[in-house]
């Protein structure tokens, strides 16, 4: 019972990142400085920064390749395996770059390294437990948007939107760390994938894009493991005497959640949850009194609505602000029931979009698969890795889109011919695997 309440604590004080702001302009900011001990938050000075205004000069935009900046350690002897996962973040890099116009350099701290020996993340003896690493901004900024809402961006974002003045960044926009004990297949290896590797590219670049914001919040904070009803990120302060509750903040992402098909705007729900604290008012004893009265309120039933809603095929969709037609909504992951934290509702819906050029951000990659495989499966889209769809969302994020796309590289086909389900059904384990590490490293959001 003890150790079950100092988990749900840290995890609040994990989640608790920034303090809703009183002005309108002012934001405050955490870092998130280690993943694995992420409830050791540091605050850091906040500053004023002006709304978002058209007429601001900038500093021209550079198109020197150089704006998504990969800072790499190797933590490993073995120079080959180095040079080659040192490449492969490269290409995953350069493959982001010939698709978004960077405003100011994204960078990233990318590491390599035995998950095992380096930080004890060992995997279990059947081994299908193998985290296989993940990318996570390293600071979130709450920005109050043009809807009056305060909300989470990641800090990659907030540097390509044309404000007078920035805060005080991160050096680093982007963690990446990735376990060198997982069998890669990397662009270039002479042997074609076996089927029971993974592409190396795939996965990086998969988690970048969850890296430059592609993530929900919402999420059963109160318990991960057996959600009853979802939320955005809880925000809360320490205080002498107990604790203050803030209210619920949702990322950059969700501004843009629809229900389908109805077309209402998931925000206008994460609104009603927020009505609590003006109904019960923001000061608590304890995190747990806290967690009880919200159980017991209405707005409660929001939220288990919500999870109703995250685990109901095609009931949630991201709707891109080019459009206002309803059947142009990208199908988000909402057929995993139990709702999986990391899994459910990041993800572009399995099914649907599982063969066409937007299969990048689904929450499975099939081993035996290279990138190139699922390009070509899918019809070759001119556009790259990044498909249409997901070029609609980080264009809506704010993210500028390059209208033509000039490929840094071109990925390999494998020999092996695609995977079929034969493969899929033997490699369960690594599929799980799979899942684990989206789980360990979207939660730390
Ligand atoms: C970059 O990542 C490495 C490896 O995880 C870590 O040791 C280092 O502190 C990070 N650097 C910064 C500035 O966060
Ligand atoms: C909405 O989008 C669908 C699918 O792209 C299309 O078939 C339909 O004609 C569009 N409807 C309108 C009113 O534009
Ligand atoms: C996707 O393609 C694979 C291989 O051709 C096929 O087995 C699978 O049924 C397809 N899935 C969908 C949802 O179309
Ligand atoms: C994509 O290109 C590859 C090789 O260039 C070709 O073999 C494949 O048939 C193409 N895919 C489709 C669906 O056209
Ligand atoms: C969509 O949002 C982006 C980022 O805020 C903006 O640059 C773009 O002009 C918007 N597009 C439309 C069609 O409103």
């Amino acid at each position: 019972m003890m150790n079950s309440l100092k988990f749900i604590i840290s995890l609040i004080f994990f989640v608790v990142i920034i303090i809703f702001p009183n002005k309108t302009i002012s934001i405050k900011c955490f870092n998130h400085p280690d993943f694995f001990e992420f409830y050791k938050r540091n605050p850091i000075n906040y500053e004023f920064i002006k709304k978002r205004s058209l007429k601001t000069k900038r500093t021209s935009f550079n198109n020197n390749n150089n704006n998504f900046q990969i800072e790499f350690t190797c933590g490993i002897d073995d120079k080959i395996l180095c040079d080659k996962a040192r490449k492969g973040f490269e290409s995953a890099g350069q493959i982001i770059t010939s698709t978004i116009s960077f405003r100011n350099p994204v960078i990233v701290n990318a590491s390599f390294y035995n998950f095992c020996k380096t930080d004890n993340q060992c995997s279990s003896s059947n081994d299908n437990n193998m985290v296989a690493g993940g990318a996570n901004p390293t600071k979130t900024i709450a920005l109050t948007d043009n809807d009056g809402i305060v909300r989470y961006y990641p800090q990659a974002l907030v540097k390509q939107l044309p404000f007078e003045r920035y805060p005080d960044f991160e050096p680093f926009d982007i963690s990446a760390k990735f376990n060198s004990e997982v069998n890669y297949w990397f662009e270039g290896d002479k042997l074609p994938i076996k089927s029971d590797q993974t592409d190396f590219i795939l996965i990086i670049l998969h988690e970048f894009i969850h890296g430059l914001g592609f993530v929900s919040s919402w999420n059963d904070f109160f318990n991960f493991a057996n959600p009853q009803g979802l939320t955005p990120v809880p925000s809360a302060d320490n205080l002498n005497s107990g604790m203050s509750f803030n209210g619920f903040i949702e990322n950059i992402f969700d501004k843009y959640l629809i229900f389908l098909p109805s077309g209402e705007y998931v925000s206008n729900v994460a609104a009603k949850i927020n009505t609590i604290v003006n109904e019960k008012g923001k000061f608590y004893q304890t995190p747990e009194n806290f967690i009880t009265t919200f159980k017991s309120s209405s707005q409660y039933q929001q939220s288990e609505m919500m999870l109703k809603a995250a685990t109901t095929s095609f009931s949630l969709g991201f709707l891109p602000n080019n459009t206002n037609n309803l059947s142009e909504a990208i199908i988000l992951e909402t057929t995993l029931n139990p709702f999986r934290t990391g899994s459910s509702l990041g993800h572009f819906d399995l099914k649907t979009y599982m063969n066409t050029s937007d299969f990048l951000m689904t929450y499975i990659q099939d081993p035996g698969m290279t990138l190139g495989d699922y390009m070509s499966i899918s019809g070759n889209y001119t556009g790259g890795p990044i498909g249409p769809k997901l070029r609609q969302i980080l264009g809506t994020m704010g993210y500028v889109i390059k209208d033509v796309y000039i490929s840094p590289y071109t990925p390999s086909v494998s020999l092996n011919k695609f995977s079929t389900a034969a493969t899929i059904s033997s490699n369960i384990g690594f599929m799980i695997f799979i899942f684990t590490t989206i789980i360990i490293f979207n939660i730390l959001i």
